[in-house]
């Protein structure tokens, strides 16, 4: 069984998601998503309208999505791919290069982002509405 991992804070779900989280699990059998705790997202600066529970349910949802696990910190990748014996770390293209010191562990793939939208626009553009 191939496992593939990713990460993300997912907030306000779109589109964009999706379309990664399914790219994500046909690189695989078993797709697991680290999901960024409000903890977490305060240290990268980032605020979610949902919280960690609300985004966790909606994730669990989607049928591409087999579990999911707490992101705390930047650390985590490491100890995540190795607890969980990952065989790919999917990331947005957003992050291209950054985590390519994690492939003397496994496979890491950048995945184009879908384009023209984002959590930031939606919050945005409903700002302007
Ligand atoms: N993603 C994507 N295409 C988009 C938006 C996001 O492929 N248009 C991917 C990201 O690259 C990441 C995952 O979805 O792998 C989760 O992204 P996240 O940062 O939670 O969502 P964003 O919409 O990028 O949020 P923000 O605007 O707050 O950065």
């Amino acid at each position: 069984m191939r496992i593939v991992l990713t990460y993300g804070t997912y907030d306000l779900l779109h589109i964009g998601h999706i379309n990664l989280l399914r790219r994500a699990k046909e690189l695989g059998d078993y797709l697991i998503v680290g999901l960024s705790t409000d903890e977490f997202n305060k240290i990268k600066g980032k605020k979610a309208y949902h919280n960690f529970d609300e985004r966790k349910k909606l994730l669990e949802a989607i049928k591409y999505v087999d579990l999911i696990i707490e992101e705390n910190s930047w650390e985590d990748k490491r100890k995540h791919i190795k607890e969980f014996n990952v065989d790919a770390l999917v990331m947005g293209s957003d992050w291209e290069g950054k985590f390519d010191d994690l492939s003397d562990l496994c496979e890491i793939t950048y995945l184009p982002r879908t384009e023209g939208i984002s959590t930031t626009k939606i919050k945005r553009d409903l700002k302007y509405s």
